[in-house]
C-alpha cells in the first residue's frame, strides 16, 4: 500500500459548535492504482485530502505515504506528492507557462530545468494556445488543467485531485477525464474525491463510498452498482391515474421496489438485465392500455447509491413531492433521469 490511513479523526470548531468532519475514517491504495473518495458535500472529501497532503493535521489517527509519516514528516511526504484542487491557487496574473514555472522554484527546480518542465506540461495537457496568456482569461477547463499540471511540476509518486471536475461543464469534463487517464496509464497513483459516482466509475479502480465522516462502502464500481441494481428504468405517464398500475408492472420486471414521483406520472425501478426489463415492461403497459409521454433506462447515480446504502438521500435539501413507500429521487436525480429518457426516446419511438 502507498497510502494507508488509520482512524483518521478531525473536528472542526464553528460558532455553530463542533462539527465532526472525519470519525475514525481508515483507507489503503495501493501503488499505481486509482481509488475514489465519493460523497456528497461536506462528507469529509476535503479533510481527508488535507490531512494527507499535510495542510492539517488529525486529532487522531495515523497516516502514511510510501513508508513516510505524513504527521512526523511533513516536509519529506510534500516532495513525493502533487494536489490540485478546489484550493489550490493559481496566480492570475502569471501566465499559464509562468505559474508552473514559478511551482518548479518554489520547488529548487533551478530556472532551466523549471522551465524545461513548464513546457512539457503545457504540451502535455494541450495548453500551448494558452500558455502565453495571463490565467485571468481562462476558461474553467483550462484553468483545472494548469492546476492539474501545477500539481504534476515534481513528478509526484502519488496525486491527490479534490473534486477535479465539479463545475465544469460536460464537454471541458470529459476532456479533463482523458488527460487524468493518460496519467493513470503512466502509472501515477491517484487519490480522488468527487461527488459523481459517472466519474468514480471512469477513472477509478476503487471505489470508497463516504458519508458523516465515514465508509459506507468499498468496492469497485462493478460491485457497488450490483448493491443498488445496474440500471433503472424511468417512464412518465401521460395520466397519473395510471400511477399504480405502471408501479406493479414495473416492479413485477424490476428488481426492487418501484417508485413513484413527479406529481404521480414518473415511475421508476432498479433492474439487473436493463434491456429485456425495458421491453417487459413496455409490452405489459401497452397491454394494460397505459399511455406514455416517455420511457428509457438511466444508469444508477450517487443518489441511488446513497438511497440505498443510507436510507437518505445525498441531498438533503430536498422536499418530497411523491406519495410512494419506496425510496425517493432527489430534484436532481429525477432531472437526470427525465433527460436520459430523452436521450433514448427517438429510438423507442422508433420501435413502436
Ligand atoms: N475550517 C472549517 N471549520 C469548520 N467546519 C469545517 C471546516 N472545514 C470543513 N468543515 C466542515 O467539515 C465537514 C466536512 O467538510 P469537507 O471535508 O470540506 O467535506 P467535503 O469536501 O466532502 O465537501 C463539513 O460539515 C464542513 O462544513
Ligand atoms: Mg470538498
Amino acid at each position: 500500500m502507498i497510502i494507508e490511513a488509520h482512524g483518521l479523526t478531525k473536528t472542526y470548531q464553528s460558532k455553530s459548535g463542533p462539527v465532526h468532519a472525519l470519525a475514525g475514517l481508515d483507507l489503503a491504495v495501493p501503488r499505481g492504482t486509482v481509488k475514489a473518495l465519493l460523497g456528497p458535500n461536506g462528507a469529509g472529501k476535503t479533510t481527508v485530502v488535507k490531512m494527507l497532503t499535510t495542510l492539517i493535521r488529525p486529532d487522531a489517527g495515523t497516516a502514511i505515504i510510501d513508508g513516510i509519516d505524513v504527521v512526523r514528516q511533513p516536509k519529506l511526504v510534500r516532495r513525493i506528492i502533487g494536489v490540485s484542487g478546489q484550493y489550490a491557487a493559481v496566480d492570475e496574473n502569471l501566465t499559464g507557462f509562468e505559474n508552473l514555472e514559478m511551482v518548479g522554484r518554489l520547488y529548487h527546480l533551478g530556472g532551466p530545468t523549471a522551465r524545461k518542465r513548464a513546457q512539457e506540461l503545457i504540451d502535455l495537457f494541450e495548453l500551448t494556445a494558452a500558455g502565453n496568456r495571463p490565467v485571468k482569461g481562462f476558461s474553467g477547463g483550462m484553468r483545472r488543467r494548469i492546476d492539474l499540471a501545477g500539481a504534476l511540476v515534481i513528478n509526484p509518486k502519488v496525486l491527490f485531485l479534490d473534486e477535479p471536475t465539479t463545475g465544469l461543464d460536460p464537454r471541458s469534463r470529459i476532456a479533463l477525464w482523458g488527460v487524468i487517464k493518460r496519467l493513470v496509464a503512466d502509472g501515477t497513483t491517484v487519490l480522488l474525491t468527487t461527488q459523481y459516482l459517472e466519474e468514480a466509475d471512469q477513472l477509478a479502480d476503487d471505489i470508497v463510498v463516504i458519508d458523516d465522516g465515514r465508509v459506507i462502502a468499498e468496492g469497485t464500481s462493478d460491485q457497488l452498482k450490483a448493491q443498488i441494481g445496474g440500471h433503472r428504468v424511468v417512464v412518465a405517464l401521460v395520466d397519473a391515474a395510471d400511477g399504480a398500475a405502471a408501479r406493479d408492472i414495473l416492479a413485477r420486471h424490476g428488481s426492487g421496489v418501484a417508485s413513484i414521483f413527479t406529481d404521480g406520472r414518473g415511475v421508476e425501478v432498479a433492474v439487473t438485465d436493463g434491456p429485456t426489463a425495458l421491453q417487459n415492461m413496455l409490452a405489459d403497459l401497452r397491454a394494460a392500455q397505459i399511455n406514455l409521454h416517455d420511457a428509457g433506462m438511466r444508469r444508477p447515480t450517487l443518489d441511488d447509491v446513497f438511497l440505498k446504502l443510507t436510507g437518505h438521500k445525498a441531498d438533503l435539501a430536498q422536499p418530497d413531492d411523491d406519495d410512494s413507500s419506496g425510496p425517493k429521487l432527489s430534484k436532481r436525480a429525477q432531472a437526470r433521469a427525465l433527460s436520459v429518457a430523452d436521450a433514448v426516446r427517438p429510438d423507442l419511438e422508433r420501435a413502436k
